[in-house]
């Protein structure tokens, strides 16, 4: 079910007698399992916070299973999850944060990749080299800590040599505080879903 939030209870009433008993899969920001559950009783629900990189087979999807749901549900859950990226089971009062940190991510490292970019043609590269560049050192970055192979402090270090050249560079995104406006970023997200959720909660 990947209808915008507010088409859900809609649409759910529309199909209730044909899910009855069958697995129901939401994407839907916002409304929490227990609104499925009381709407439409006699199917299952699995609610879901993929992102948009699912389009590429690379989504971080966050689920949590509705209180009806089987052992069996879990597996065809994580094999459905696991065709468009990986998935993790996820109390559900961590959704909101899911939603502000992994359901928003891809637009903030998108702005760091445009950033580094223009970092790129301001140093005098063709764009689509400079494009390619960025991109691809943040997956790069972002495959040796999946892989385990290094944490970020140790590619940190690694990178830095002493008196080099990483080192003036870190030195400017310190000083641009870029990590707290990325913490920022996803706090106010997750407050951002949460108050949405409260008004939503209210007015239904
Ligand atoms: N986009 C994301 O990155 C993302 C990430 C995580 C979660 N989500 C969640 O995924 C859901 C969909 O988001 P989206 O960005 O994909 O929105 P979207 O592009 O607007 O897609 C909504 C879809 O719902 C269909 N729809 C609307 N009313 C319907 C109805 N009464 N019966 C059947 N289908 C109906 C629309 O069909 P028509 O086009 O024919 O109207 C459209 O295909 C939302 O609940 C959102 O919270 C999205």
């Amino acid at each position: 079910l990947c209808v915008k939030p507010g088409d859900i209870e809609k649409v759910l009433l529309e199909i209730k007698d044909e899910i009855k008993g069958k697995l129901v899969i939401s994407t839907a920001a916002i409304i929490p399992l227990e609104f499925f559950e009381a709407t439409a009783p006699l199917a299952r629900y699995v609610r879901t916070m993929p992102n948009i990189a699912a389009m590429s087979g690379e989504s971080f999807t966050g689920y949590c299973m509705g209180s009806t749901t089987t052992l069996n549900d879990k597996d065809t859950t994580e094999t459905l999850l696991k065709t468009m990226g990986i998935c993790m089971e996820v109390e559900e009062k961590y959704m909101d944060a899911i939603t502000g940190l992994s359901g928003s991510g891809p637009a903030y490292v998108a702005i760091v990749i445009d950033a580094l970019t223009y970092a790129g043609l301001r140093v005098g590269l063709p764009r689509e080299l400079s494009k390619a560049a960025s991109a691809q050192s943040v997956l790069g970055a972002a495959k040796l800590l999946i892989d385990g192979i290094y944490t970020p402090s140790e590619i940190e270090e690694m990178v830095t040599t002493p008196g080099g050249t990483t080192i003036e560079g870190i030195y400017e995104i310190e000083d641009g505080k870029l990590r707290t406006a990325l913490m920022n970023a996803v706090q106010s997200a997750t407050n951002k879903c949460t108050n949405i959720r409260y008004k939503w909660e209210k007015e239904s």
